[in-house]
């Protein structure tokens, strides 16, 4: 199997998960089994350079969810885009945001309370204003096409789904 879900090294949090995508295609499988453990009202932060593959992961998921894959595109533009799955998905972009006020007036706190799944790139520029209890992905450009994934938990709904994605992708639970 090419995409190897392994426990994070010792030092490590717990609630963490670490998954290696050498391609695209292991980063398609990791969005339609992240999709297949998702539950509406889950907010997840997405960190990583440009191009680490953020909006990448977030057309594997959307698209794993029944959304039409030519409605799915990177928000850059636009700070929010809807669209509608077995779930609706808020996916956000906050790289032009001016401030975090901007995002506030968005009306982020609205956004993430409804039974949406909400997703957000550059999620570390908005970190104040982020539910307490967020499910993080860090994605890390480690080759041409090989991408590291590290899911964690800042709270038990995420852990949850940390566990199940764990589960869902082949490794122990964490
Ligand atoms: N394993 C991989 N997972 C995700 N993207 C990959 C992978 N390998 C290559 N890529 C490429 O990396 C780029 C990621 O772009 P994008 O998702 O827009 O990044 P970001 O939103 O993080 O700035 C795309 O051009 C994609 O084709
Ligand atoms: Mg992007």
């Amino acid at each position: 199997m090419p995409c190897n879900p392994h426990r994070p090294a010792p030092s490590s949090p717990a609630s963490a998960l670490l998954f290696i995508a050498p391609d695209e295609d292991a980063t398609s499988r990791l969005g339609a089994a992240l999709a297949g453990v998702l539950e509406s009202g889950t907010v997840i932060a997405l960190v990583g350079n440009l191009g680490a593959g953020k909006t990448r992961l977030v057309r594997a998921v959307a698209e794993a969810a029944g959304v039409d894959r030519r409605e799915i595109r990177s928000p850059t533009f636009v700070l929010v885009h809807e669209y509608e799955g077995r779930w609706p998905i808020y996916h956000f972009d906050t790289y032009r945001l001016h401030d975090v006020n901007e995002f506030e007036q968005l009306g982020a706190a609205e956004y993430f309370a409804s039974a949406a799944v909400c997703i957000v790139e550059w999620a570390d520029r908005v970190t104040q204003l982020l539910p307490t209890d967020h499910f993080r992905i860090e994605i890390k450009t480690t080759g041409d096409t090989s991408r590291e994934f590290r899911f964690s938990a800042t709270g038990p709904k995420s852990q949850r789904l940390v566990t199940r994605l764990a589960e869902a992708l082949g490794s122990t639970r964490p």
